[in-house]
């Protein structure tokens, strides 16, 4: 009789196909890092302003290297991406792909995205550190990273502002019509509340971000509009304690990386006036892991909260929640603030996000 357990026999089939999957998983992720590529070029741009051309063509009108445009088209067409025309040696993006790949893309442009992947890629080295010592990173240590957050809410909250977003707050267009104090926390380069005081001349709005170089970004573009009802400010909101200045108050998917999440809906609770209103935007997964197998893609937003948003909190000796902190940790924290009322709402156009609508 032998006294160790044999080793359960190899499942060959099931391991050869899950070798194919990852193979899949390895090819999307390249060609996924090329579609960041191509939007930060403008390439998908150029091809859907084209007809089929040829890579010399392409090239030219991007103001680009042929032999680099060349080997990127290749990633595209193998990608299932571009069509490849053999016989002419010219490369299509049909305009079902460049519906969701362009800027001025119908369906959201998702190329917006690829760009939070190359960014992982380029965090590698610091964050294999940091797997090591459990130490976080700071906001600055990201590349590009208010200008990947001005893109994703420039589609998902800018465009939708007066006829979605707003109206989930019943009166609040009304009452910014007459002159209120609106405050956006954690307000990044500050496009929604720009385009709220462009709107509500009568109302002054206030932007607090800890990054000066998206509150520089905020104030320039806010001077260039010719507004004076807007001011952006670089504040650290941890420790936050003003006192009835606002009656409105907005964050655009900035609680889950802060520090002490809890600690900053409470100040923003102390922040409102008497009638006051809280609408937090934030990320619309399920604080338990198994709830989000068919959550919108769950695997990219956990990446993301692996490489940054758990990380810049740790970074700030904060909680580090993560980005899947989860609507349920989050109606939890409204509650425990409290809001005398706490309406939780998703939106048919953005069902990554949850939207709340706090009310003092
Ligand atoms: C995910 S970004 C969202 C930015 C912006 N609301 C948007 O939608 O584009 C989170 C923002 O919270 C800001 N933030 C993080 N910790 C902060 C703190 N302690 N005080 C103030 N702002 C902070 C970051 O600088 C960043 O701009």
């Amino acid at each position: 009789m032998s006294l160790t357990a044999e080793a359960p026999a190899l499942d060959m089939a099931g391991a050869e196909a899950f070798a194919e999957n990852v193979g899949g998983v390895l090819n999307s992720g390249a060609v996924a890092v090329m579609l960041s590529i191509g939007h930060r070029l403008g390439l998908f741009d150029v091809l859907a302003a084209l007809p089929p051309s040829t890579s010399a063509a392409i090239a030219e009108r991007a103001e680009l290297s042929e032999r680099y445009v060349r080997e990127w088209l290749a990633v595209m067409v193998m990608g299932g991406i571009v069509t490849y025309n053999p016989a002419a040696k010219t490369y299509d993006l049909p305009a079902e792909h460049a519906a969701c790949l362009t800027r001025e893309a119908p369906l959201g442009n998702l190329a917006v995205y690829a760009q939070a992947i190359a960014l992982i890629g380029q965090m590698q080295e610091r964050l294999l550190a940091c797997f090591e010592t459990g130490e976080g990173l700071a906001y600055g240590d990201y590349p590009c990273f208010h200008q990947f957050m001005a893109e994703d809410s420039g589609q998902t909250v800018v465009p939708q502002l007066f006829d979605v977003v707003l109206p989930l707050v019943e009166g609040i267009a009304e009452r910014m019509e007459i002159g209120i104090d609106v405050l956006d926390a954690g307000c990044g380069r500050g496009l929604a509340l720009i385009e709220m005081a462009k709107r509500f001349p009568n109302s002054r709005f206030t932007g607090y971000d800890l990054c000066a170089d998206a509150i520089e970004f905020a104030n320039e573009t806010a001077r260039k509009a010719g507004l004076a009802n807007v001011r952006f400010e670089q504040r650290d909101l941890t420790g936050y304690g003003e006192k009835s200045r606002f009656d409105f108050i907005t964050t655009f998917d900035a609680v889950h990386d802060q520090k002490d999440p809890q600690a900053l809906i409470g100040g923003l609770r102390g922040a409102l006036k008497p009638g006051g209103v809280y609408l937090m935007q934030d990320i619309g997964g399920s604080a338990k892991l198994e709830n989000n197998h068919d959550f919108p893609m769950a695997g990219f937003l956990y990446a993301i909260s692996c490489a940054h948003c758990t990380t810049v909190s740790l970074g700030q000796g904060g909680l580090g929640l993560g980005t899947m902190w989860g609507w349920e940790t989050a109606k939890g924290m409204l509650e425990a603030a409290g809001f005398r009322s706490v309406e939780r709402l998703v939106l048919p156009h953005d069902p990554m996000n949850v939207w709340f609508v706090a009310r003092v």
